[in-house]
């Protein structure tokens, strides 16, 4: 009937590189603004060119890469995401506090949460040894010299020949803002051309990975979803009307999969797809999703692009095809309406007519702008209109509706747990900011 294949969890692995991951993630994050470009990911080259100098030890290399290639999360749903690169003008410690506070919450990131909450400390000739009363490590300063340095060379069409003013610069605020030994080590660093020339290289993921302190470390399934879910949190922390629309697409799609008869890890892989499938909205601006009245045409074919970015930056992670794939097609449908591809029943898995139920399903019931939530019967009402003309699968929405008091419950379960994660994050958050 589809063209899917049980796999066995026996005999199928699953490996994804932490580095694909961790790529991926600060890529995403640098959609949510234009200016913004790459700035982390060159700030985190910049960062371990100058770091590979001093011969640091393999903690310290780990924690200021790691550390360095997403330090501006904390922007994330802040209206101040230029204010942080023009920092000399705002608070740029709101968005450090706020990052920090984010990557704490993640087991796998929590290491990097102080360096993050300190990245724009000053050095203020040995007084930012310490910052709000605790210690600043170390690494931290080296981030914020990374930081400067990059916005500094942003936008120079000629970087050799802006290099000796860029050093100037530094070297002048050396003790003042930038610990001296750091400065130190960049100024032998920008000898290099190469240096230079590696921050604007089209390369510029390759570059990182041969610096990557993680070359080898790889995920299981279980952390791959503990990552997933992170983003969905990140994803869905911009606005309160899509708060915990990742989770409760997530749960959907996995109970179907699982009334569908698929594997376990085959369930827990569309749980993945489900808590991904809208990683592309970063791009989008907050204020098209939180609009009461109707978006012009322009503005719907912006929000169009979304499932094309997901595909775009999960594609960046080796071996989650399948997951991308399911993710990337949940506006697909089966009479070719759908997009980004357009694709057809003969050309559209099952883990992709899974998603496309799932979401329409789950957006139904929430809260939008300019609707509020449907009730579980025109929710059905409007599934069974969508799977009679020829959008939606049959077997997939017959299979929640036969199943829908468990969907149900499970969906209110998970997107009540997120929202309180949320309301205790943005509690917490509101607490770190007085
Ligand atoms: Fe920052
Ligand atoms: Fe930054
Ligand atoms: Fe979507």
């Amino acid at each position: 009937m589809y063209n899917h294949e049980v796999t066995s969890d026996v005999i199928s692995t699953f490996r994804i590189r932490l580095f694909d991951m961790i790529c991926a993630l600060s890529t995403a994050l640098d959609l949510l603004d234009p200016a913004l470009g790459s700035h982390q990911k060159r700030t985190c080259l910049i960062a371990a060119q100058i770091a590979r100098n001093m011969a640091l030890d393999d903690n310290d290399y780990q924690d200021v890469f790691g550390a360095a290639i997403f330090h501006d999360i904390g922007a994330i749903g802040l209206h101040d995401r230029l204010a942080m690169l023009d920092f000399e003008e705002h608070d740029a410690h709101t968005h450090a506090r706020l990052g920090g506070l984010l990557l704490s919450r993640f087991p796998g990131f929590n290491r990097y949460a102080p360096l993050v909450h300190c990245h724009h400390v000053q050095w203020n000739y040995g007084e930012g040894a310490q910052h709000e009363g605790k210690a600043v490590p170390l690494m931290s300063h080296l981030i914020y010299l990374a930081d400067r340095i990059e916005v500094l060379a942003q936008g120079q069409d000629n970087i050799l020949g802006a290099a000796p003013e860029i050093v100037e610069q530094i070297c002048d605020a050396s003790g003042r803002k930038f610990h001296p030994l750091f400065v130190e080590a960049f100024s032998k660093t920008a000898q290099q051309e190469s240096f230079w020339l590696d921050i604007f290289s089209k390369n510029l993921d390759r570059i990182l990975m041969d610096l990557a302190p993680f070359d080898n470390i790889d995920l299981d399934l279980e952390q791959m979803l503990q990552f997933a879910q992170f983003f969905a949190l990140v994803i869905d922390s911009r606005s309160h009307f899509t708060a915990t629309h990742s989770a409760g697409v997530a749960i959907t799609a996995e109970t179907i999969a699982r009334n569908l008869g698929m594997s376990a890890q085959e369930c827990t892989k569309m749980r993945m797809a489900g808590y991904l499938h809208d990683l592309g909205k970063l791009a989008v601006p907050n204020e098209y999703i939180e609009r009461q009245g109707i978006l012009e045409e322009k503005e719907m074919a912006r929000v169009r692009s979304h499932s094309y970015l997901t595909l775009d930056i999960l594609s960046m992670i080796k071996g989650l095809e399948d997951v991308t794939e399911w993710a990337a097609c949940h506006h697909e449908r089966l009479d070719g309406s759908g997009y980004p591809y357009h694709r057809t029943s003969t050309e559209l898995s099952l883990g992709a007519r899974i998603m496309a139920v799932a979401d329409v399903y789950t957006a139904l019931t929430e809260d939008r702008p300019y609707r509020s939530g449907m009730r579980p019967s025109e929710v059905l009402a409007m599934l069974d209109e969508l799977k009679d003309q020829g959008k939606l699968d049959p077997i997939v929405v017959n299979t929640l509706k036969e199943n829908l008091p468990s969907i149900e419950a499970a969906r209110i379960r998970a997107q009540s747990q997120e929202g309180l994660d949320l309301i205790e994050f943005w509690q917490l958050a509101t607490k770190s900011l007085q």
